[in-house]
């Protein structure tokens, strides 16, 4: 892209810097599926530590994290639990079914938050005609949902409420470090109610790839068996492990400001007529916008915002999502929401 867009379609869109480079220059590497690459090891030994896991894994996408996890805590013919707008359920093309044959069983949550009472509600009976419930997945910060946090105390209730049954539990947690920065709640903290626990490197902390799933040593072999079923061993990888490393320890404090742009941008968007933006759900840093009121299509709106130098995404029939990120300041900030009101303002003019 050679014009100089203000990209708010994700927060992936960023590009690693010159900083960040250099880390990926200098970087000690080996062979990681010999379990020699040194810098991969100290990636997964510092979010193992982060997360209070024994141990954990460098996979190369947040997708495989979550998948690996799945088919390691499941077997063919389970059922697993997750919220019906979760990224498991809506964007991994089909992967827990493909990949790890369970079956899915979507329930309808509040903002990304499903409660202890509802997953009590479906757990499987005892009963030879019915699939076993084996696992329930959880997402947090909850993309669909806007970035919404899930409540640590609900979070306790479902790992009481369903550790009776055996259930294990998994956290998509591609964002967690945001629900962190929020809300001071560590991340070990979070991560003690899971079995296992993804995180992504390559969305607000801004590397350019990687994600890493954490869990028991048991676990970790297992998972490391399965990323090398689903193609995900990596040789000198550190050179990419190295820029991980790097973000989180300079990019994870500063999700704030993210944060707090986020809060802007969508409080000057729900000043806009006929534009409205849910500010509770406004929690971290995607902001979703619903446009239906003002008459105009998403597509039509998105093709208006690409003109004047803004890019964002479709979500669902009437909604655009944004989101804050390291390569957005609050100048860009202030210039987007112009640019909105300018489209707005006059829908039909070029
Ligand atoms: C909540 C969540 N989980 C998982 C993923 C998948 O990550 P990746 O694109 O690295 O496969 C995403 C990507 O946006 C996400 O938002």
């Amino acid at each position: 892209m050679n014009q100089k867009f203000i990209d708010l379609r994700s927060d992936t869109v960023t590009k690693p810097s010159k900083a960040m480079r250099q880390a990926i220059a200098e970087a000690e590497v080996g062979d990681d599926v010999f379990e020699d690459d040194p810098t991969v090891k100290k990636l997964e030994e510092m979010v193992a530590e982060l997360l209070g896991k024994e141990k954990a894994l460098f996979v190369p996408s947040g997708t495989m994290a979550n998948e690996v996890a799945i088919k390691s805590l499941t077997k063919p013919g389970d059922e697993v639990i997750l919220e019906e707008d979760s990224h498991i359920y809506n964007y991994e093309v089909g992967a827990p079914s493909v990949l790890c044959g369970v079956q899915l069983n979507p329930l309808k949550g509040k903002r990304g938050v499903l409660t202890a009472q509802q997953i009590l509600d479906h757990i499987r009976p005892e009963d030879i005609h019915v699939p076993p419930t084996t696992l329930i997945c959880l997402e947090n910060t909850h993309n669909r949902a806007g970035g919404t946090i899930y409540p640590l105390e609900e979070i306790k209730k479902i790992r009481g409420a369903t550790k009776p049954f055996g259930i294990k539990i998994h956290l998509d947690g591609a964002r967690l470090w945001n629900a962190t920065i929020a809300t001071g709640i560590p991340l070990d903290e979070y991560a003690r109610h899971f079995d296992s626990v993804s995180v992504c490197l390559s969305k607000g902390l801004g590397a350019p790839i990687g994600s890493v799933i954490s869990g028991t040593s048991d676990f970790i072999q297992i998972t490391r068996r399965n990323r090398k079923m689903f193609g995900g061993g990596m040789r000198q990888v550190g050179i990419i492990a190295a820029a991980g490393i790097y973000a989180i320890e300079n990019n994870f404090n500063r999700l704030i400001e993210d944060h707090r742009n986020a809060k802007a941008l969508a409080l000057g968007l729900s000043k806009i007529p006929k534009v409205s933006v849910d500010l509770e759900s406004v929690q971290t840093n995607i902001v979703v916008t619903d446009i239906k009121e003002s008459g105009m299509g998403v597509a039509e709106t998105l093709e208006k915002l690409r003109e004047k130098g803004v890019l964002a995404v479709p979500f669902g029939k009437t909604k655009i999502r944004c989101v804050t990120h390291l390569d957005v300041n609050r100048d860009d900030i202030y210039m987007a929401l112009e640019v909105f009101q300018q489209v707005f303002a006059n829908p039909s003019a070029d």
